[in-house]
């Protein structure tokens, strides 16, 4: 299994989404099974470690990210499971470069799986460090749901 987040320059809110999901994954003891990496829609950061904040916020709660920012290819549409986005411009881009309808239904809000919400992880890039715990908060919370999705989904391959 393969989730790609998706953000819009790659170094604020999809490699902190990247950094917690991992850390979820590893705790559920499925870190062989599944595979977590993340990708902007656009290319100014290619190359560059996440944003400070976005760094420092992860740190706070035990994790580190090492990520290097890279723009979103064709060829994720086939190599991933999920691309999950973290607000409408961001979704809107991925669905357009969907190779076809099979590879777009892969395509979602990473928010629809926040049992408490729904919509956008805001970007904080002009934002406070106020603004990068919400986003941790928000990852935190939709990742878990993510989680009981996709050891769902692991459960019905080892069994059909
Ligand atoms: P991200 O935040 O999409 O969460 O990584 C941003 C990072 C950089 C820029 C905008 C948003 N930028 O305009 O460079």
């Amino acid at each position: 299994m393969k989730v790609l987040f998706v953000c819009l320059g790659n170094i604020c809110r999809s490699p902190l989404a990247e950094g917690v999901f991992r850390h979820q994954i590893a705790e559920a003891g499925l870190a062989d099974q599944v595979e977590v990496d993340s990708a902007g829609t656009a290319g100014y950061h290619v190359g560059d470690l996440p944003d400070h904040r976005s760094r420092q916020t992860a740190q706070a709660h035990g994790i580190t990210l090492a990520h290097r920012g890279r723009q979103v290819k064709v060829r994720d549409f086939t190599d991933f499971d999920y691309l999950l986005a973290m607000d409408q411009d961001n979704l809107y881009q991925l669905q357009r470069m969907a190779p076809g309808p099979g590879e777009r239904r892969k395509v979602h809000l990473f928010r629809e799986w926040d049992p408490a919400g729904s919509g956008e992880i805001p970007d904080p890039y002009y934002g406070t460090r106020a603004d990068f715990e919400e986003v941790f908060l928000l990852c935190d919370r939709a990742g878990r749901g993510l989680l009981a999705e996709v050891q769902g989904r692991l459960c019905k391959k080892t069994t059909t």
